[in-house]
């Protein structure tokens, strides 16, 4: 890849990886890191170049990527599911406003175009299990409608203006290095923090309640590979589903229990984001992604627990 990449939303859970490793893979100096404000996350401001950036700034947006010649956004910047319950007005304008400006500015720059879709794209009346690529979405979040829009405008920007979009319907991401930002899947993060600090904790997610996750390491690997991917070989191009595993909190904390066996796992269930998580896929069929471009996760439940432990292990003993 010749050109630079621009990533927005870069201090994010996703965006603080997805930096690190896109500036190993293509060069520090060429992989343009941006977000809303400037945070504590030095391994992205100071690792490379770092612009203070608003998705909902068409024209600052227009005017970075035209100066720094970029060939390729990675478009993470985004309100998620917990938060958008809370602020839907706001969740709509990043989520919907964001994109759109990314996309009209892909069409006028002519640059590749990468933005993820989420679990949250289905709601109560999908399939549960075994989701298929292609089926009913009739999310009842605002951050689930933001999805589906946006998968729908991203396919709608390749087919009408050939604009080359790519993504996918990501799980709940499960990770080490930047908190994750206001999700209903983030009790399958905090879990593990909490089996470090407390050796228990105390879930707002009830037992038997079953989501799609997937640890950092395969998502980052999806994304690399989808954008590499041959375009001629891509039906589903902005919503592939992904998986690795489908599991419940007491899954997780028997993973746990098997490197640390006195692990107390207790519940306060939160309604609401109980409620999101009931209206989303118990397990999703990746077969699209398998069959177009060879998806295939490293991590099961085990190997990202005993990775989870030992890094958050050398990271809290800080
Ligand atoms: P995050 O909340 O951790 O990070 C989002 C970033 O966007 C934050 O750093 C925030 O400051 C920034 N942002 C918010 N408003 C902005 C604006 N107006 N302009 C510029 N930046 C703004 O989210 P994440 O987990 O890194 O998610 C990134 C993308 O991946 C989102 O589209 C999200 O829907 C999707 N996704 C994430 C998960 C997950 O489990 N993390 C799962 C499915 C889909
Ligand atoms: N992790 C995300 C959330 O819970 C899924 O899109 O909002």
């Amino acid at each position: 890849m010749k050109e630079k990449i621009l990533v927005t939303g870069a201090l994010g859970q996703i965006g603080t990886e997805l930096v690190m490793l896109l500036r190993k893979l293509y060069g520090a100096e060429r992989v343009v890191a941006t977000d809303l404000e400037r945070k504590d996350l030095p391994q992205v401001t100071e690792g490379g170049p770092f612009e203070i950036l608003d998705v909902t700034d068409k024209q600052a947006m227009g005017e970075l990527i035209a100066r720094e010649k970029i060939g390729t956004v990675y478009h993470l910047a985004a309100i998620l599911s917990a938060v958008g319950e809370h602020r839907p007005q706001l969740a709509w304008a990043v989520n919907m406003g964001g994109l759109y400006n990314a996309l009209e500015l892909a069409r006028e720059q002519n640059f590749a175009l990468f933005t993820p879709s989420s679990i949250a794209c289905f709601g109560p009346s999908t399939p549960a299990d075994q989701t298929p690529q292609e089926t009913i979405q009739r999310p009842n979040t605002i951050y689930g409608v933001t999805k589906v829009a946006g998968e729908l405008l991203c396919d709608y920007y390749h087919e009408r203006f050939n604009v080359d979009t790519r993504g996918v319907r990501l799980p709940g991401l499960i990770s080490h290095e930047a908190l994750p930002g206001g999700g209903t899947t983030d009790y399958a993060v905090h879990i593990y923090y909490d089996a470090i600090k407390k050796n228990s904790y105390s879930s707002y997610i009830a037992a038997g309640t079953y989501m799609d996750m997937m640890y950092m390491d395969d998502a980052l690997k999806a994304f690399v590979e989808l954008m590499e991917a041959d375009p001629a070989k891509l039906i589903h191009r902005n919503a592939f589903n992904i998986a690795a595993m489908s599991v419940d909190p007491e899954m997780i904390a028997e993973s746990i229990r098997k490197f640390r066996p006195d692990f107390v796992l207790e519940y306060d269930v939160d309604p609401e984001r109980q409620a999101i998580a009931e209206s989303w896929p118990n397990s999703l069929d990746d077969s699209a992604a398998r069959a177009e471009w060879g998806w295939s996760p490293d991590y099961d439940l085990d190997r990202m627990t005993e990775t989870m432990l030992r890094e958050l292990e050398k990271k809290l003993a800080k």
